[in-house]
């Protein structure tokens, strides 16, 4: 069985400032993100995958209704983003993954400017994504509202090692309507030793 918890965020509010300001964090997590974790238990609760892990969940979500899709998938996504980001995160890729991203991208920074495209690109509300497809290799793509790329629904598959949350609600009180600067500033906080392990377990 699998217990869903909420988590404390693992750094102080503003401990990303100045790319993400300590009001905007607590808003996020301690409303957005609390809201998703309160209504998807409320939408698990008397259904047959309570306790299943959400990757067994999504890989079901087009049978299942929308508040259980929006809200499992607010509640996965939103811990993601918290753990792939840390103060002074502005470490770099390397090992097995700098490879990969060298290989399918041609650099770290063809990776960087294509993942902020898909985020640019991504109409609305949702989430870009570096991801490691069914076929083992990286790919971008981006997700509408809270879905992600473990759903069954989503048109490109795979393991998220790197979400990026591209709602209004994530960067609007600093950067207003401008999404491409909060894209470009985000990289500064980026934990590339957790997308490591999450690029090791993906590909294990
Ligand atoms: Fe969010």
């Amino acid at each position: 069985m699998t217990t869903y918890t909420f988590a404390d965020l693992p750094y102080a509010y503003d401990a990303l400032e100045p790319v993400i300001d300590a009001t905007t964090m607590q808003i996020h997590h301690g409303r957005h993100h609390k809201a998703y974790y309160d209504n998807f238990l409320a939408a698990i609760k008397d259904n047959p995958l309570n306790g299943q892990p959400l990757e067994t969940i999504f890989a079901h979500i087009s049978k299942e209704s929308a508040a259980l899709r929006n809200n499992a998938g607010g509640y996965y996504n939103h811990n993601h983003y918290w753990n792939v980001m840390r103060p002074n995160g502005s470490n770099a890729p390397s090992g097995a993954l700098l490879d990969a991203i060298n290989s399918t991208f041609g650099s770290v920074d063809a990776c960087k400017a294509a993942f902020k495209d898909a985020g640019i690109k991504q109409f609305g509300s949702g989430w870009a994504w570096l991801i490691v497809g069914k076929d083992g290799k990286l790919a971008i793509t981006s997700t509408p509202n809270q879905d992600n790329p473990l759903m069954d629904t989503a048109a490109v598959q795979g393991t998220p090692i790197l979400g990026c949350d591209v709602w209004e609600h994530a960067y609007y009180l600093h950067y207003q309507n401008k999404r491409p600067d909060y894209l470009d500033a985000w990289w500064q906080i980026v934990n590339w030793d957790y997308v490591a392990e999450l690029y090791a377990k993906a590909t294990a």
